[in-house]
């Protein structure tokens, strides 16, 4: 880390331990049903993906995605581009799409539009993280670990550049 940076703890690895575990409870209890197949946004969703389904007691498929970043500007629908398709056919399928965070809803609303074009039969979405602040983009997730502050933040799976996803809290990063 640059000394001009900064990393404020905000989330402690024993808060998001327990919510994930609350999280895993509820998921669990609403998809009774088999054929599910979790979707997992990457980079930034992998540690909470891997905490969560491995509380999960249900048989599941895994599956993975990425979009084309955005460096941070705000984009209308339509304009990220899913990266990685779908090795996992979810025709028919009860769909769980993971996210790290929910910040302008670009990343989860083109997400949703690749899942929704394959006709699951049921799409529901989990962030560990919402961020509260207005959004152009109408993405409401089902399940929502924390609601944070509009900062930036970082650990647990999500980077500033690439680093800190290796962090066993969720910190606010400071430039200063
Ligand atoms: P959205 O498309 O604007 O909702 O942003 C979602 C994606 O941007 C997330 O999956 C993250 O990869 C990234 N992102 C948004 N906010 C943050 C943040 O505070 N820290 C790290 N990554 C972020
Ligand atoms: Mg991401």
């Amino acid at each position: 880390m640059s000394p001009r940076n900064s990393l404020e703890p905000l989330i402690s690895a024993e808060k998001i331990e327990v919510r994930v575990a609350e999280l895993a409870h509820r998921l669990e209890h609403d998809h009774p049903g088999g054929d599910l197949v979790v979707v997992s946004v990457l980079s930034g969703s992998v540690i909470f993906l891997a905490d969560l389904v491995r509380k999960m007691n249900l048989p599941m498929r895994i599956d993975t995605v990425s979009v084309s970043s955005y460096a941070g500007r705000a984009v209308a629908p339509g304009e990220l581009k899913v990266l990685k398709t779908f090795s996992e056919d979810v025709h028919g399928k009860h769909v769980l799409l993971i996210d790290d965070i929910l910040d302008t809803g670009g990343t989860l609303s083109a997400v949703i539009g690749e899942i929704q074009a394959m006709e699951p039969a049921s799409l529901k979405t989990c962030v560990l993280l919402r961020k509260k602040k207005e959004r152009n983009i109408d993405v409401k997730p089902d399940y929502v670990g924390f609601e944070i502050e509009d900062l930036f933040v970082v650990g647990y799976g999500l980077d500033c550049d690439g680093m800190y996803r290796n962090l066993p809290y969720i910190a606010v990063f400071n430039l200063t």
